[in-house]
Formats: structure tokens, C-alpha cells, sequence
């Protein structure tokens, strides 16, 4: 049995996917051979409380040449990004000529807010596509991993850092204590790091088992992150919950003594104790109801498929790989998956070989169902989409319960899903 990454205690698995391929393998329709696939197992580690994943894929196969992520395409990220730098550059940008590093700072959506202030900046990204769109907005990037020796050439380039940031990156990289180490390279005295990343306890209470997935090394919970951090003299000073891919966590870390420690720290600290976030039961519950959620993803397919009724996907996220792969979703149930994302579309989703459509097609397929997939945007989705179900097309959800809506749910009723 492996050992936890963080803390070499012993792992638990809860949750077994069986064999998985990365989520972001969109492959071309002609290139179907060679798949990657490994054994999907999520674990938890009753020593430090990381819930983690028992094996990962190389990230040279995760994060290559044609890495389809990009933030930028969602208006609702974009916008909860400027807040996010608004909000550091209030707080935390007090000296001359601060400095912010972004770690995974992808295709600049988030330090785009700091050139237009010109305040200096530098975001780290290994991946070529969206690290060429933020250079090509003027945006400075490190082409390459955060590691220790990388931090140290931009130390040297342009000294310490106020702010070093993260977002959605952390729960991606299986050494975090190197991480922490190049972290407290570049960090300047009183400096802070202020990372946001998908929030277990979210995951647990809205059974959104899709955020398990090859590239999510880790899902963070505030005692799994607050022992990781201890270790390295550090300590989070405090937290903003965010309703961000799902529902994530913002921690704000400094090295121990630096700043004062909210109150709001400690509260969350009780919150998962009383929900028994370091106990296994938690774990097992949350695994019989992912196997139950599934089940009834794939009778209402079956049924629909049964029923002669179109049903097509609504954007082809990293955890619709999970889904699709875990509830054996294939074309027959599903006929195609709109996405905006031109470097996903035209190529067949990882595993399942569902086609992926351009975002218009949704418009011309004229699908009676659409199972959002991109359900951590589904305001966002369902103010633009309002057409679809005034044509009387239905959405299937399954976060935080298998659910079929129809206009009356979203938009008409006293709480809807929307307001
Ligand atoms: P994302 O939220 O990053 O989820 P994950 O981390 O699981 O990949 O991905 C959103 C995907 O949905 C992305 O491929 C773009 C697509 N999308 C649409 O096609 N239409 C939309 O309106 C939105 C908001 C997203
Ligand atoms: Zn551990």
C-alpha cells in the first residue's frame, strides 16, 4: 500500500473508479489508439486528513503542448478573477513596487487585472497553449513547474514576493512540500500566500465525485491543509469560502507569526471535526452515495435512450471524464458534448468517445435533454440558455442530486436555481 504523500501515514481508499483516462485527453478521431489509462482510487489518510489519490499519471501526460484549459473562457471566472485581484491589491500590495507571482497562472486571466494597474508581475505556466495567450496579452511568464531552483531565477531576476498566488493549481502537484519550500524562497518577510482550490467539504456535501480526477492530486480540507503547513512553519491566517468550481476554499497563508490568525480559522477547524472530516464513516457514506448518484444517472439515460429522446452534453469539463467514464456513458446515451473551447472540439472526450460539438451546435442539435456537466457554471449557463428550455428542452444535473429540470424549476419557481 502506498503512503500519504504529505505526511507518510497510511491510506484508506474510499472510492474506486476502476480504470480511468486523463481528463483532458480530447483525442482526434483518428488517433483512437494508445489511450492512457490507470487505476482511479481516491484515499484518505487518517494521519493528516489529506484526501488524495492513490496514484497519478506523470504531469509530463497531464500538462503538454495542447493542455485545453483555458480560464479565460468563462465571464463568470473572468470577473471572479479581477474581484480576486482587487481584493489582493487592497490588502496586501502596500510597498513601492510590489511584486505578484502567480504559480499555474495559465492563459493570464488573473494577473491580466495587475498589468492594466502596472503592478509588476510574473505567473508561472508549463503549458505551452495558455502560456503563449497570456504572453500574447503582454503579460510576463516563467515558462516552466514552480520548483525550487526556478524560484530561485526569478528571485534573482526580480527579488522577493508580496503576494505569491495560486488558483486551482495546489490540489494538482503531488509534492507540495517542495512547493511550500519555493513558496518560502520568494515569499518577502510579512509577505503572504493566498491560494483558492476546490473545497472538500463542498465535494462531500454535494456528492461531486466528478472533481476526482487524474489532475486533482489532492482535495483540500482546512485540517488537511493547516497539518501540511505546520510543517513547514507556516500557518493559515485565514479563509474566504468561495462558490468557485463548485464551491472552493481561499486560504490565506503566512509564515508562522507573521499575521494575525482570524477566529473565522478555528471555527472551520470545529465545522469539519463535527462533520467528521477526520474520521473514515464521513468517507464511506460519501462513497455509497456516489455509487447510488450513479446509478441513477444511468437508469434515467437508459430510459431516455429507451424513450427515442436526444440528449446531448453541456461543456466537456475535466470532471465529465469522471462521469462519463465512471457511469459508462457512452454516444448511444449521449449523443454529443457542446464546448466552447475551440482546441476541444472536433475531438472525441477521453475514454468515453463522445464527439465534442462547438458551443453553436447546441443551437442546431435541438437535444430534448442537456446533462450540465459544466454544472459549477450553471448560472452562467442557464441566464444564457434560457431559449432551451423555453422550447421545452429539460437539463439533467447531478450535483448535488440526480435531478431533471424544466423551465418552471430554473426560472419560474420562488427558489430557483438561479437566483
Ligand atoms: P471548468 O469550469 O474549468 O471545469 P473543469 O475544471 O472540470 O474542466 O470547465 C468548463 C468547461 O465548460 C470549459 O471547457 C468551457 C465550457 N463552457 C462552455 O462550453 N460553455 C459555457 O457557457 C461555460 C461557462 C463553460
Ligand atoms: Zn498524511
Amino acid at each position: 500500500m502506498k503512503k500519504c504523500r504529505i505526511c507518510n501515514g497510511e491510506l484508506a481508499a474510499f472510492l474506486e473508479f476502476g480504470k480511468m483516462t486523463l481528463a483532458n485527453a480530447f483525442l482526434r478521431p483518428d488517433k483512437l489508439s494508445g489511450e492512457f489509462f490507470f487505476d482511479l482510487t481516491a484515499c484518505f489518510c487518517s494521519s493528516c486528513c489529506m484526501v488524495q489519490l492513490l496514484d497519478q499519471p506523470p504531469r509530463e501526460k497531464m500538462f503538454h503542448s495542447e493542455y485545453p484549459f483555458f480560464t479565460g473562457s468563462s465571464k463568470k471566472m473572468t470577473e471572479h478573477f479581477r474581484d480576486f485581484a482587487q481584493s489582493v491589491r487592497s490588502r496586501y500590495l502596500s510597498s513601492g513596487d510590489p511584486l505578484v507571482v502567480e504559480i499555474g497562472s495559465n492563459d493570464g486571466t488573473f494577473l491580466s487585472n495587475f498589468k492594466s494597474w502596472g503592478i509588476r508581475h510574473i505567473g508561472f505556466e508549463p503549458a505551452e497553449n495558455p502560456a503563449l495567450a497570456a504572453e500574447t496579452k503582454g503579460i510576463r511568464i516563467f515558462r516552466g513547474f514552480f520548483e525550487a531552483d526556478t524560484a530561485r531565477r526569478v528571485l534573482a531576476e526580480a527579488g522577493k514576493a508580496d503576494v505569491i498566488i495560486a488558483a486551482n493549481v495546489l490540489c494538482h502537484i503531488p509534492d507540495l512540500h517542495s512547493v511550500l519550500e519555493s513558496v518560502k524562497i520568494l515569499l518577502k518577510p510579512g509577505g503572504v500566500f493566498v491560494f483558492e482550490e476546490p473545497y472538500w467539504g463542498d465535494v462531500l456535501s454535494k456528492v461531486a465525485y466528478d472533481q476526482i480526477y487524474d489532475e486533482h492530486v489532492f482535495l483540500f480540507s482546512v485540517l488537511s491543509i493547516r497539518a501540511l503547513f505546520e510543517r513547514h512553519d507556516m500557518e493559515i491566517v485565514c479563509l474566504e469560502p468561495q462558490a468557485t468550481h463548485g464551491g472552493s476554499m481561499r486560504f490565506v497563508a503566512a509564515l508562522r507569526g507573521d499575521h494575525p490568525v482570524d477566529p473565522g480559522v478555528n471555527r472551520q477547524i470545529e465545522i469539519e471535526m463535527a462533520r467528521g472530516l477526520d474520521r473514515t464513516d464521513a468517507y464511506r457514506d460519501f462513497s455509497l452515495k456516489c455509487e447510488a448518484s450513479r446509478k441513477r444517472l444511468r437508469d434515467i439515460l437508459l430510459s431516455l435512450k429507451k424513450d427515442g429522446k436526444r440528449v446531448m452534453g453541456y461543456g466537456a469539463t475535466s470532471k465529465s471524464t469522471t462521469v462519463t467514464n465512471y457511469c459508462g456513458i457512452t454516444p448511444e446515451l449521449i449523443h454529443s458534448i457542446c464546448d466552447t473551447t475551440p482546441v476541444k472540439q472536433n475531438r472525441l472526450s477521453p475514454g468515453a468517445h463522445i464527439p465534442i460539438v462547438p458551443y453553436e451546435d447546441f443551437e442546431t442539435t435541438l437535444p430534448d435533454y442537456a446533462v450540465l456537466f459544466a454544472w459549477n457554471h450553471s448560472r452562467e449557463i442557464f441566464e444564457k440558455e434560457s431559449g432551451f428550455t423555453r422550447r421545452g428542452g429539460k437539463w439533467i444535473i447531478f450535483v448535488p442530486e440526480v435531478k431533471i429540470l424544466g423551465r418552471e424549476d430554473i426560472y419560474d419557481s420562488v427558489s430557483s436555481v438561479i437566483s
